[in-house]
């Protein structure tokens, strides 16, 4: 005998003496083993679908409050810390990718170029950029404490002028046109939104300007300047826009791969 049809004449009996909640799990078992239904006709029928998976919500973390942005003292105050969170300087010494895709971004200026980074912190751009010739660099950096150790890690910025004070004090006593390029890394997103004269004075000063800056971070010290409109609505053409993440060596330095590079020219007068 066929053993489905023992158990087809069977099973009534079996039943009789099985406790019912075994039948019914012995039952499901079986269908689900063979992908059956429980219509029971012996055709081939459609997989049953898995009972869904409970939903187990786990602990939310607590979100932080909102917090308003820094009033422009508190926010200089933050800088001006031997070791602010996230900035401390001596994390910022040593050559990195940036610095590289930096001399290639400027590889058109000759290396008599008058150039000036706002916000050197500890000066890595600017020996990078001696270290390859351009050797008439200024830096201004509000941070003592970047500045001092500048001059311990970098002998070739020995003779660099680096003006220690914020973008604020500092850019207002420089002369017109005093840099054919004056360039940023990751400081125009911390210029405070009451401090936009900062922008007017790079404009004076700088006859060509890079802005290497992330898109529109937002922290209560991060602030979502749109680079290119700062400029071009300050009478500059914007020459290029270039993702870092386009140059390979971002590749040891993540950290600036989301950032951009603007340059930027003085728009010629038109012809009259
Ligand atoms: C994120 S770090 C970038 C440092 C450097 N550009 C680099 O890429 O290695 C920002 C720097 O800007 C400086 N900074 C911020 N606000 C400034 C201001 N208002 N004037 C001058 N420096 C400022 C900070 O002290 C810090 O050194």
């Amino acid at each position: 005998m066929e053993p489905a049809s023992f158990w087809s004449s069977h099973k009534h009996q079996v039943r009789r003496w099985v406790p019912p909640a075994i039948w019914e799990a012995a039952h499901r078992l079986r269908l689900r083993a063979s992908g059956g239904s429980t219509g029971g006709t012996g055709r081939s029928a459609p997989p049953v679908a898995a009972p869904p998976a409970p939903v187990v919500t786990p602990p939310q973390p607590v979100a932080a409050a909102p917090r308003g942005i820094d009033d422009i003292q508190t926010l200089h105050k933050f800088w001006r810390q031997p070791t602010p969170a996230g900035n401390v300087p001596s994390d910022y010494t040593g050559p990195t990718g940036r610095s590289e895709v930096l001399l290639k971004l400027i590889d058109d200026l000759p290396t008599d170029a008058r150039i000036l980074e706002v916000g050197c912190n500890v000066g890595r751009n600017l020996a990078y950029l001696v270290d390859h010739g351009y050797s008439h660099v200024e830096g201004v950096e509000i941070s003592p404490h970047a500045v001092e150790l500048l001059r311990e890690t970098y002998p070739q910025l020995s003779d660099t002028s680096i003006h220690l004070g914020s973008a604020e004090d500092i850019l207002p006593s420089l002369a017109d046109d005093s840099f054919d390029l004056v360039f940023t890394m990751a400081v125009i997103e911390h210029i405070h939104p009451s401090s936009t004269q900062v922008f007017d004075e790079i404009v004076r000063i700088g006859k060509s300007v890079l802005a290497i800056e992330p898109p529109g971070r937002t922290s209560h010290r991060q602030y979502p300047h749109d680079v290119p409109q700062i400029f071009a609505s300050r009478g500059l053409r914007l020459v290029s826009s270039q993702p870092m993440s386009s140059f390979p060596a971002t590749a040891n330095d993540t950290g600036i791969a989301i950032f951009s590079a603007y340059r930027f020219e003085r728009a010629e007068p038109a012809a009259t």
